[in-house]
Order: C-alpha cells, then sequence, then structure tokens
C-alpha cells in the first residue's frame, strides 16, 4: 500500500510541474486533495493495510497530502507573481521615449486677412468698430436707402427675426449707427459677421465683410479711388492691377464694383475669372444724401465714401483655395497650412 501511495503521490508531481496555469494547478488539487480526491480517500485503504503498519500508514498518508497541499500552494504563489510580473512588464513605460510634441495653433485665414485688412486701414487713420449682428429692420435697411420693396430684402436673401429685426444682411448698418453717434470726420472700418439666406458651393449662410466709411468736407470719389488703390495694392502685391467699374447700391451714388486682374491667369481668362481676366473685389460708392439726411448730416457741407467686401473672398484670391466651404470645417489640417 505504501508503494502504491508513492507511486500516487509521484503521479501528483508529474501533473503539478505540468500545470502551467492557475486553472490547471486547482485542476490538479481537485484530483488528489478534493472532497473525493485521490488523495483524500486514500486513508480508506487502511483496511488492507497489515495492523502493525497502520500507524505508519495513517502517517505517511496525511504526510502526503500536505506535503502536496504545501506545493500546490507554492506553485500558485509563482503562478500568481509570474502574472503580475508579466502584467509589469507589459505595461512598463519607456522613460527614454521623446515626448508627443502639443502642436501650436494657427490662426484662421479669416482671421488673419481680417487682421490684415484692419492693420492697413489702422494705418490709413481709420478707426475699428464693430455693431450688433442682430440689427433692427431700420439699420440694416431703411436707413441705408433701402425701402420695403426693394429686392435686397426679399425672403430668399434676408433671415428675418421677426417683422422689424433681422440678421444683418451686411456689414453697412455700422456706418449708420456710428454717424448717429458722431460728427464729421468720420473714418471707421468695421469688420463682421454676416448672413444671407443662400447656401451652394460659393455662398454660405454667414460670412464675414469689412465696411469702411469716410465723411468730411470735400471728399471726392478721388479720394475714394486713391484709398481702395492704395489698398488693394497692400493686400495683392504692388503690381495689381485695378479697375471701377459703374454699378448700384441703394446708399451710394455713384457707386462703383472694383475689380482686379485675375491672380490666377493674370488676365488671361481662366475658371476662377470666368474667362473674363477680371475679378470682383468690392463694393464702393460716394454715401447717397439720402443716408447723411436719415442721421442728420448736412449733405450740403460733407461728402463721404463707402466701400464693403466679402473676407472669405478675399482669403480665397489670395491663398488660393479653391471651396468656401472648407473656411467652415474647421479641419485643423487645412487651417495648418497658413
Ligand atoms: N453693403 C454692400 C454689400 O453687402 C457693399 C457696399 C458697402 C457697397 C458700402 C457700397 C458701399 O453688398
Amino acid at each position: 500500500m505504501i508503494t502504491k501511495l508513492q507511486q500516487l503521490e509521484e503521479e501528483a508531481q508529474v501533473e503539478l510541474a505540468a500545470a502551467q496555469t492557475e486553472d490547471a494547478i486547482q485542476t490538479v488539487r481537485t484530483k488528489y486533495l478534493g472532497r473525493k480526491g485521490l488523495l483524500t480517500g486514500f486513508l480508506r485503504n487502511i483496511v488492507s493495510v497489515p495492523e502493525e503498519e497502520k500507524p505508519l500508514f495513517g502517517k505517511r498518508c496525511n504526510e502526503a497530502k500536505e506535503k502536496l497541499s504545501a506545493q500546490i500552494d507554492a506553485a500558485l504563489a509563482r503562478s500568481a507573481g509570474g502574472k503580475k510580473l508579466a502584467s509589469l512588464r507589459r505595461e512598463a513605460i519607456d522613460v527614454t521615449l521623446p515626448g508627443r510634441g502639443i502642436r501650436a495653433g494657427r490662426l484662421h485665414p479669416v482671421i488673419r486677412i481680417r487682421r490684415e485688412i484692419c492693420d492697413i486701414f489702422t494705418a490709413f487713420g481709420f478707426s475699428i468698430v464693430e455693431g450688433p449682428e442682430i440689427e433692427l429692420d431700420y439699420y440694416n435697411f431703411e436707413a441705408l436707402n433701402i425701402p420695403k420693396d426693394h429686392p435686397a430684402r426679399d425672403m430668399q436673401d434676408t433671415f428675418y427675426v421677426d417683422e422689424n429685426i433681422v440678421l444683418r444682411t451686411h456689414t453697412s448698418p455700422v456706418q449708420v449707427r456710428v454717424m448717429e453717434k458722431i460728427k464729421p470726420p468720420v473714418r471707421i472700418l468695421s469688420p463682421g459677421r454676416v448672413y444671407r439666406r443662400d447656401s451652394d458651393v460659393s455662398h454660405t449662410p454667414m460670412f464675414h465683410q469689412i465696411e469702411g466709411l469716410l465723411v468730411d468736407e470735400g471728399v471726392t470719389f478721388g479720394d475714394l479711388k486713391g484709398i481702395l488703390t492704395a489698398f488693394l495694392k497692400r493686400v495683392f502685391g504692388e503690381d495689381t492691377t485695378l479697375r471701377f467699374r459703374p454699378s448700384f447700391f441703394p446708399f451710394t451714388e455713384p457707386s462703383a464694383e472694383v475689380d482686379i486682374r485675375c491672380v490666377i491667369c493674370a488676365g488671361r481668362g481662366c475658371r476662377v475669372c470666368g474667362q473674363s481676366g477680371w475679378l470682383e473685389i468690392l463694393g464702393s460708392g460716394m454715401v447717397d444724401p439720402a443716408v447723411f439726411e436719415n442721421v442728420g448730416y448736412d449733405s450740403e457741407k460733407y461728402t463721404g465714401f463707402a466701400f464693403g467686401l466679402g473676407l472669405e473672398r478675399i482669403a480665397m484670391l489670395k491663398y488660393g483655395v479653391s471651396d468656401l466651404r472648407l473656411f467652415f470645417e474647421n479641419d485643423s489640417r487645412f487651417i495648418r497650412q497658413f
């Protein structure tokens, strides 16, 4: 019987040595030391052991169980330690790796252009003034000589908040607000967001404009031409060719749109300039006397000019961006390029 016990012990040793995982080790424990385990039940064989060997057999049985139990505990401890070590190895941090740098932000192209234009006009003696984006119909239209039945007020172009309140469709209402408050001379530039019910490849419902206004005694169309020419040459380069083309705005008379020679094809005609060789850049004109009357300026004494331009359009031409929507998607890969 003792030999049989030794055999059993040896088998248990072999199996325990082969058990690699915690589960496998527990299986060995159940097989030999569990309630119905082979070693647990082995003591029952005592009936067939000769009387004088019984004490020794009993002792050997208990020793075998204790020994195996201790070995299993040790094996479990080793496997838990190994697991811990493995996970420590896996999660180890390599402190010698270079860090992930923080990327510096870049200014949005529209903001860059806005700053650039504001700087140019500040140097010309203009002050920067801002006005509300939610505007009274009066300032957006009425005071600018745009009567109730004017096509610019069409529901298709204007976002109405209610009958008397709109999202401003241009930055021109700021000129009226300023002229109501101060007497000439006036030299202001007002940048900001404007809204129109328009949405396609070249139109977005919100975009940015800059409005300029200069009022004083004896201001002429020559002043308008001089200032706008100097301005556009600073933005697009000294050798930029301009043309002033007669146009119409309800709040200026006479009015002119200013074109520059196409920056893409240099006037030969391309897709960007619609084969015309010219690019429309801004609207301008001498302030209509009717607008001066509305703000209480003496239109016999004062004259002035105003102009307005779209910032996205300037940014597109200056930086060669072909799709207006890129400005509003906030993709950092786009913005990083400026
Ligand atoms: N407000 C006009 C527009 O949005 C532009 C403009 C401003 C034209 C000032 C003339 C004078 O189209």
